[in-house]
Formats: structure tokens, sequence, C-alpha cells
């Protein structure tokens, strides 16, 4: 059977990242998370001190590392997950905490660090078969896809999920500052120059808002197959 590219884009915390993992799983493809890269070069970003408490970004010096800076994944046989590398090291945990989600949509709204992690997700999309989720992917990184999904949930749904998975992984966080950030990474997102997050118009639309997670996955593989005989 021929391999596709299926690109999934959509806000902050609606679902695109278990629904990816779960498609590619069903699919026998391979699951790769663009957000986890923005998110490690945030966290190389705060370890070094390149960006200051107000929130300003030491543009110029994390620019002059971005070289040095090395992104791998990496099965964990124990999570049955794929964990995020940086430089060698995993940082799987520490890229999902709240400092990271605060200040990842400065870092990845710079055109040079777009230009290096587009380049890399196209190199990783090379052989099809790939289940790529991030806020671009249909519009930028892969256009030709052979098929695109916009995942949306209300609100206040988004807000729950993530809190409870913070919540899970022994954060102490209030609602009010998830939605805070989930909002805050929305408008950011959805505003900057470079690659803003948009609905591509050729895309299949999933309102996950009141679905589970198995009949949102139905509802994909559904749109999977149609894609993968169609083309
Ligand atoms: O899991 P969640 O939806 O909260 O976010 P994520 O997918 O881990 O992405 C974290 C951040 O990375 C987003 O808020 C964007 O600023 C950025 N991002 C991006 O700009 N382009 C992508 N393709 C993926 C993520």
């Amino acid at each position: 059977m021929k391999k596709v590219i299926i690109a999934i884009d959509g806000h902050s915390a609606c679902g695109k990242s278990t629904l990816a993992k779960s498609l590619a799983k069903e699919l026998k493809y391979v699951y790769i998370d663009s957000g986890a890269m923005y998110r490690a070069i945030t966290f190389y970003a705060l370890q070094n001190d390149y960006i200051l408490e107000d929130g300003t970004v030491l543009k110029s010096q994390l620019l002059d590392d971005l070289n040095k800076i090395n992104i791998s994944f990496n099965y964990n046989s124990v999570t049955g997950k794929s964990d995020t590398f940086l430089n060698g090291i995993n940082v799987e945990e520490e890229i999902r905490k709240m400092n990271v989600s605060k200040s990842v949509s400065a870092i990845s709204k710079l055109k040079e660090v777009r230009t290096k992690l587009v380049d890399f997700q196209r190199k990783l999309g090379k052989h099809k078969g790939v289940v790529m989720d991030g806020r671009d992917i249909g519009t930028v990184v892969f256009p030709d896809a052979e098929l695109k999904l916009w995942v949306t949930a209300n609100i206040e749904v988004r807000t729950a999920r993530r809190y409870k998975e913070l919540l899970e992984k022994g954060q102490q966080i209030s609602l009010d500052e998830v939605r805070d950030n989930v909002n805050f990474r929305d408008l950011q997102d959805s505003s900057r120059k470079e690659s803003p997050l948009k609905r591509a118009n050729d895309c299949k639309d999933i309102d996950n808002s009141t679905l589970s997670k198995n009949e949102t996955l139905h509802l994909a593989v559904g749109y999977a197959n149609d894609a993968i005989v169609s083309h």
C-alpha cells in the first residue's frame, strides 16, 4: 500500500498529539511531534539564560548557538512512546513544563528557528508514512500532504484536558493559569509573521469537543484510508 503524509494542525492542547500518536500506531506510520522540537529549543534558551525574566529573548545569542542544537527522538520501551532528546539528553519531561509553555511562542516565531526545524521535519517526512502534528504542517512543511486534518475543541475542554495532564505529571498549577497559557499561545501563534497557525483550505475538520479519543481516532482513520486509497 502506498504511504502518505498526514499533517495534523490546530490550536494548543486540542488533542492533536493524542490523535497523531494513535493514528500512526493504527497505520504503522511514524509519529513526529513538531511541537516538541520548538519546546526543546525553548528549553535550551531557558537553560542558557537567553530568555530574561520579562520574556525578552536574547535573539542573537540564541541564533549563534542554533548549529550547536541537536534534537532527536528515541523510543522509550517503558512508556511505549518516543522521548525528545536535546544534544543527547532526554528532555521529554522538562519540555512539557509550564515554564517552557510560557516561552515557546516567543521562540517559535523566530524565522531562523523555523527554517532549521522545517528543514529537519521535511527530512523526517522524506519517505512518507508519517503523521506529523503542529501548527504549520499542512500549510508550510508539507503543503502537498495527502491528508490534512484541522483539529479543534472548545477552550474549556482544551483547558480541562491540559490541566488534568499537568496534574497527573505532578505539576502545581491552577486551571486559570492553564487557560491563560492556552489562550496566549493561540493568539501568539496565529498572529505571528512567520508561518502563522491557520487552517489549510484543503483540510478535513475534526472538532473533538464532545468526542472520545476512540471516536476521534475512528473519524481520522476513515479520512486516512480514503486518502491512502485515492493516492
Ligand atoms: O501540545 P500543545 O498543543 O500545547 O503544543 P505543542 O504542539 O507542543 O507546541 C508548542 C508550541 O510550539 C506552540 O504553541 C507553537 O508556538 C510552537 N509550534 C509551532 O510554532 N509550529 C509547529 N509546527 C509546532 C509547534
